[in-house]
């Protein structure tokens, strides 16, 4: 199949690209300021996807059998600082891609995100149960479900994932390469002890996408995430123990919400997903914690501190 892939220079783009490339498609990836290259995008174009008119002149040149959109301003706090840049990439571009998949019929599938949901319940969400989002990003991810389906009804399916784990192009995206960075300049950083999250390796979630590129009877909005769920704090103790780190070199601040009141507003405290409709759909396995972190990589901007440790 061809693929047009958005966000192929991310997180969960360039492990899509990887996965892609596994199952023997070919992927056309579209990269904003990456200079670097990516392992199994075949043809990387630079595209700034707020431009609409290039964007479809690019996805229309490929006349893709699948859009994939992993492209966004995926970080809420740069949502809040520029939110009309942010309107445009996490809800004008899945709206255009959405009409382009209909008007090609090409399956297209979109990323939203667990923040659709405020986190007050005890129990897991389930893809039917009604969001409710608390902070701008989250407003927008579900706008932008709402975009798609209205869009492209028959070709999509947007799939609402969670806290995100993996090594990304730059080395500095994901929670272990930021932890990572933070302690390599001498920072302690400050994780929740009371906010639960139930997080994805970004490489299981991109085999789940490549499955429902090459599947269309699943539609609408689903839920993928590991299989466990446990506190940010207690995640960033097993990152601290898969490198091998003590609590001096690697020192976490246990935190709370009462701690931070204003913060914990826009901030959901339990985030658990029921991911059983995909999973007894779908081959790929949710993974533990463990599964998820063994093969993590030192990123390149702290190879020099972290190897010089003793
Ligand atoms: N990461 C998580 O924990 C997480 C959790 C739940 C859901 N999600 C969702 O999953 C999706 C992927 O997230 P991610 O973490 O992989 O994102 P990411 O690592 O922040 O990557 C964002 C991608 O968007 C591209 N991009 C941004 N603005 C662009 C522009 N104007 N033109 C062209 N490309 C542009 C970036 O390209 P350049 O870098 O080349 O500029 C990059 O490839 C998003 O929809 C996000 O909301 C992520």
């Amino acid at each position: 199949m061809i693929l047009f892939l958005t966000g192929a220079s991310g997180l969960v783009g360039s492990a899509f690209a990887r996965a892609a490339l596994r199952r023997g498609h070919r992927v056309v990836g579209a990269v904003g300021s990456y200079e670097g290259e990516l392992e199994g995008v075949a043809k990387k174009i630079s595209l700034d996807l707020t431009d609409e008119a290039a964007t479809t002149a690019a996805v229309l040149d490929t006349f893709p059998d699948a859009i994939v959109n992993c492209a966004a301003v995926s970080v809420p706090e740069q949502c809040e600082l520029d939110p009309a840049r942010a309107q445009t990439l996490n809800v004008t571009l899945p709206a255009t891609l959405a009409r382009l998949a209909h008007h090609l019929s090409a399956r297209l599938i979109h990323l939203s995100s667990e923040q659709v949901f405020d986190g007050t319940r005890a129990t897991p969400y389930a893809p039917g149960d009604t969001p409710s989002p608390i902070n701008l990003y989250a407003r927008q991810k579900l706008e932008s479900e709402r975009a798609v389906r209205a869009a492209a009804p028959e070709f999509a399916v947007t799939i609402r994932a969670p806290l995100l784990m993996g090594d990304s192009p730059g080395g500095k995206r994901s929670l272990h390469e930021r932890l990572l960075a933070d302690w390599a300049s001498g920072k302690t950083p400050r994780l929740y002890t009371d906010e639960f999250r139930q997080p994805c390796a970004a490489e299981n979630l991109a085999e789940v996408m490549v499955e429902l590129c090459e599947r269309r009877d699943v539609r609408g909005e689903q839920h993928w995430a590991g299989a466990e769920l446990l506190s940010r704090y207690d995640l960033g103790v097993k990152l601290r123990e898969r490198f091998k780190l003590t609590e001096k070199q690697a020192p976490l601040a246990a935190v709370t919400r009462a701690d931070t009141p204003e913060a914990a507003k826009k901030r959901q405290a339990r985030l658990g997903l029921d991911i059983s409709f995909l999973a007894g759909k779908l081959k790929t396995r949710a993974q533990t914690v463990a599964e998820q972190i063994e093969d993590l990589k030192v990123p390149p901007p702290v190879r020099e501190w972290y190897f010089g440790q003793s």
